[in-house]
Parts: structure tokens; C-alpha cells; sequence
């Protein structure tokens, strides 16, 4: 396989190292409109061919390429590259419209060429093991997904901290709590320097109530916090993605009532047992997702994490905006209307019933 990169900036480096530490890969080309970008690449890795005009990568033998740019760049060189017949690694997050990324899919479709969405975090050894956990019943039904990711954050110049920050979450989200439809987000978040939200909270409703899933992200916390909790009727999990040798505890605790009948007159019983860690995979995920992108190309078929995947998680992203835009009103996710309170039984929830004035 002949690898083009677009976009050498903090990420894109990470594309170099990691493609050209695949045994399939025999050539690699990198792009930049900084020389400096590809000064430093040159340096580090000599055997590879680099160029400031991403026309001549698309124009030369190779067969796929991936895009490390702004997300305000993927569409449109996304949309080249699969014209000019490449396969197609984007950066997370995949577009910046759910319309753009409809229009990459059928583009690829019609075209028979792949593409690959980089939420590398599914190939952590951690969400592996998480999801083997959740597949296999040992957490039980899931009652929620709460996410911390915050620290003194990369401001970025197009998108808000949510769009930087929360696919990460939200694919790691869609992709074990399998069974489970969102339906609807809601999402508040301030901008403290310029137009973008640098802290937002946001919340995804599920259809029938099934599940909460709730996302924190700041890029203006003096402390650095990646944690998932996620809880379910039989056990509980952390994901600490900032410890290494324990990152995920599972905790036998929970909660049981006496009687359904009436919240009133059940008896609550906490349930504390042991605390165990499973053993992780520790090898680095974006080695295991080069693997799936070349894998998936050459046995014809689509990776894990593919445009519609990419979709789903830039769908809830929209909604998002939609609502901080809002003060967070629900968005719902089908159509993206605003919340139609005859649409309450469906979503089932009493409380759900907008702004309500207290005095
Ligand atoms: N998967 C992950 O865990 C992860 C981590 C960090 C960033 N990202 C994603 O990677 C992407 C890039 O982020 P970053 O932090 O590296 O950005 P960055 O701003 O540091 O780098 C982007 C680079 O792209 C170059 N560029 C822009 N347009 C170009 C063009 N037309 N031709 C050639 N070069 C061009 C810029 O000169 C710059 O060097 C974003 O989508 C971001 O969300 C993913």
C-alpha cells in the first residue's frame, strides 16, 4: 500500500510514525503548507517524500489517503481524494456537518472506496476490554455513561471544546452500549474569550429512557481529567485513562429495591462488594487502527469505525450546537427539529417540559 498524509501539525506525525511502522505499507508521501511542518518530518523520518501541494499526492500512485487538517478542511479534501479514487482516513471529527458526511458516504459508495473515521480510542486496549465486559452482561443493564475529559486545553481556531473533545466520548459511547438509540441531546456551554464554548456539558437521551449518557469537557481546568463512568444494574466501571497500570476498576456495588410498586414505600439496599482491574491491552491503539484501515481496504469490506459511524457521532455533535445555540433546548437526533413537547411520551420523561419560571 502507497500511504499519502495531509497535515503534519500535532497529529499528522502521529500518522507518519505509525504507517510507516506497518509491514503492508511500502511508501509513504507527506503534505504540509508549512515548510517547517515538513523540515521537521523530513528529519525524523528521511525515507519519506514530502510535498506543500496536496494536488501532486492526489495526483501520484497512491493508493489511500489521510487527512490530519482542521475540521474545517476534511470535506472538501476528503471529497478530492475520493474523486481522484483514494481510499480515505479522516480525522476525528469527521466532518463538520452530518450533510457533508452523507455526502462523503455516498461518494465512497459509489466509488467502492473506503473510509475510515479516526475515533482511535476504540482501539485502546481499555474500550476493548469494556465493551467485551458490556457484551458479556457482567456489568448488567446500563443505566448510564457519565464523562469527564477537561484540562488547560489546545484552544482550536474552528471548532468549540465539545467538537474537540467529546467524539472521543461519544464514539467510545455508541460503541458499547449496544441496543441503545439515542434519541436527543441537550447541551449548554459558555464562550469565556471568543465565540467558540471552551467549557460544555452535554447530555444524550435515550429512546424508552433506557440509558443517560452525560459528557464535561473543558480546555480551561486547572487540573487534567479523563474519566468514564459507567454504570450498570448488576456492577459498576471507571475508565482512568490517566493511570497506567489500573485503568479500568470494576466495582460490585449497586443499588436494590424491595418493590417496584412505589419508590415511596420500597426499601433501598446498597450493594458494596469487592473492587477488582482487569488486565489491559497496552500496545498503542492507532497501530491497531492502521492495521484495520489497510486490513479492511484489502479484504474488501469496512473497517470497525466507518463513515456512518463517523456520522452517528457528527450527528449528535450538530444536535449539540443546536441546543447550546438554544440554552439547551432538546435537539432531537432523527430530524434535528427542537423538542416538540408532543413528542414527550416518547421520550417519557414528565420533567422534560422547557424553561420553568420559580418565583
Ligand atoms: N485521533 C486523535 O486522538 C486526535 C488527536 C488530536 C487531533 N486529532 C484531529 O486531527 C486533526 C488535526 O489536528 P491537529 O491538532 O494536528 O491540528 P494542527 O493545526 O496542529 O495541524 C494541522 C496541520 O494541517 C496543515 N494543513 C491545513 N490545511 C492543509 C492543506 N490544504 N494542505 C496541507 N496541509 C494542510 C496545517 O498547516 C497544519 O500543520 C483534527 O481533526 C483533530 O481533531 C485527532
Amino acid at each position: 500500500m502507497k500511504i499519502g498524509i495531509i497535515g503534519l501539525g500535532y497529529w499528522g506525525p502521529n500518522l507518519v510514525r505509525n504507517f510507516l511502522g506497518n509491514k503492508l505499507v511500502e511508501k509513504v508521501i507527506a503534505c504540509d503548507l508549512k515548510e517547517d511542518r515538513l523540515a521537521q518530518i523530513k528529519s525524523k523520518f528521511p525515507g519519506i517524500t514530502v510535498t506543500n501541494n496536496y494536488k501532486e499526492l492526489l495526483d501520484s500512485d497512491i493508493d489511500a489517503v489521510a487527512i490530519a487538517t482542521s475540521v474545517n478542511t476534511h470535506y472538501n479534501l476528503a471529497k478530492e481524494a475520493l474523486e481522484a479514487g483514494k481510499h480515505i482516513w479522516v480525522e476525528k471529527p469527521f466532518t463538520s456537518s452530518s450533510q457533508q458526511a452523507k455526502d462523503l458516504i455516498k461518494i465512497a459508495e459509489s466509488k467502492k472506496l473506503n473510509i475510515f473515521v479516526d475515533h482511535t480510542f476504540l482501539y485502546t486496549g481499555a474500550v476493548i476490554k469494556i465493551k467485551e465486559l458490556i457484551d458479556n452482561g457482567e456489568l448488567g443493564d446500563i443505566l448510564y455513561f457519565d464523562s469527564v475529559r477537561i484540562n488547560l486545553g489546545l484552544f482550536q481556531h474552528d471548532v468549540n471544546v465539545i467538537w474537540d473533545l467529546a467524539p472521543h466520548d461519544l464514539s467510545i459511547m455508541k460503541h458499547v452500549l449496544v441496543g441503545k438509540e439515542p434519541i436527543a441531546v441537550t447541551a449548554s456551554g459558555i464562550s469565556s474569550y471568543n465565540c467558540l464554548e471552551n467549557i460544555a456539558q452535554m447530555s444524550v437521551h435515550f429512546k424508552d429512557n433506557s440509558c443517560f449518557a452525560h459528557f464535561h469537557v473543558n480546555w480551561t481546568s486547572p487540573v487534567k481529567i479523563r474519566k468514564i463512568m459507567i454504570a450498570g444494574k448488576k456492577k459498576m466501571l471507571v475508565f482512568n485513562d490517566l493511570e497506567y497500570s489500573e485503568k479500568i476498576k470494576i466495582y460490585d456495588s449497586g443499588v436494590e429495591f424491595d418493590s417496584t410498586e412505589s419508590i415511596h414505600n420500597a426499601l433501598v439496599q446498597y450493594r458494596t462488594g469487592d473492587m477488582y482491574s482487569p488486565q489491559v491491552g497496552q500496545s498503542e491503539a492507532l497501530t491497531s487502527a492502521v492495521s484495520e484501515f489497510i486490513n479492511s481496504i484489502l479484504e474488501k469490506r469496512k473497517p470497525l469505525t466507518d463513515g456512518q459511524n463517523g456520522l452517528e457521532v457528527v450527528e449528535i455533535l450538530e444536535a449539540s450546537q443546536k441546543s447550546i445555540k438554544k440554552r439547551g433546548t432538546p435537539v432531537y437526533l432523527n430530524d434535528n427539529s427542537e423538542f416538540d413537547p408532543l413528542k414527550q411520551a416518547e421520550i417519557n420523561r414528565s420533567e422534560f417540559t422547557g424553561s420553568e419560571v420559580l418565583n
